[in-house]
């Protein structure tokens, strides 16, 4: 585990190591293919934060007859009444019939889930899980409740492992939380 390091300013801490991370993504890994691995499973992949967490997790999963998508959501003007309009793009596998597992780096309020879980059933899939590396309950806006969930973390401003701060910081192996503001996680 590295020492503190300081971006756009602001000291991060260490908080969940490499070590800590991969235990948790092996049990999640367990459970998902307890529950999706007889299947021919969707596994979509939320950009940009989670492709390191979904990177490990699919391949620790280790079902051969998967698929991937990688979806995103892009923002574009819509009518003088919608306004801004966000709008899930990347979707390349037909879900009609599949079992599909969201998956996510972080649950803050639950507003993005909720969106996409809506979006994703559209597509009239089998089933649809949810599953992400970590999860404030405390922000919780939806009261909406993850299928899977790595960490159960405070309210604190997180990033490494896929997460950013103004697209920095994805690429540390560790999770770093804000100074002054650590905690201890659950899982
Ligand atoms: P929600 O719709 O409020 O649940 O927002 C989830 C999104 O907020 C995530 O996909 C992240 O992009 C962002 N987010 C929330 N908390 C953090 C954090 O601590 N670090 C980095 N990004 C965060």
């Amino acid at each position: 585990m590295g020492n503190k390091i300081k971006i756009n300013g602001l000291t991060f801490v260490p908080y969940l190591t490499r070590e800590r991370i991969a235990e948790q993504v092996k049990r999640v890994a367990e459970e998902i293919r307890r529950d999706v691995g007889q299947s021919q499973p969707v596994f979509i992949c939320v950009l940009k934060g989670a492709f390191v967490f979904a990177a490990d997790l699919i391949r620790e999963i280790g079902i051969n007859d998967c698929t991937c998508s990688f979806v995103r959501y892009a923002s574009y003007d819509g009518t003088s009444t919608t306004g801004k309009v966000r709008q899930l793009v990347g979707l390349t596998d037909d879900l009609a019939g599949r079992d599909v597992v969201i998956i996510e780096d972080i649950v803050d309020t639950g507003l993005t889930a909720v969106k996409m879980i809506d979006d994703i059933k559209a597509h009239n899939p089998r089933s649809v899980r949810f599953a992400t590396l970590l999860h404030k309950p405390q922000s919780s806006r939806t009261g909406f409740e993850p299928d899977y969930i790595c960490f159960s973390i405070p309210p604190k401003f997180i990033l490494g492992y896929g997460l950013d701060l103004d697209g920095k910081g994805r690429n540390l192996h560790d999770i770093y939380v804000i100074e002054e503001e650590q905690d201890s996680a659950e899982g």
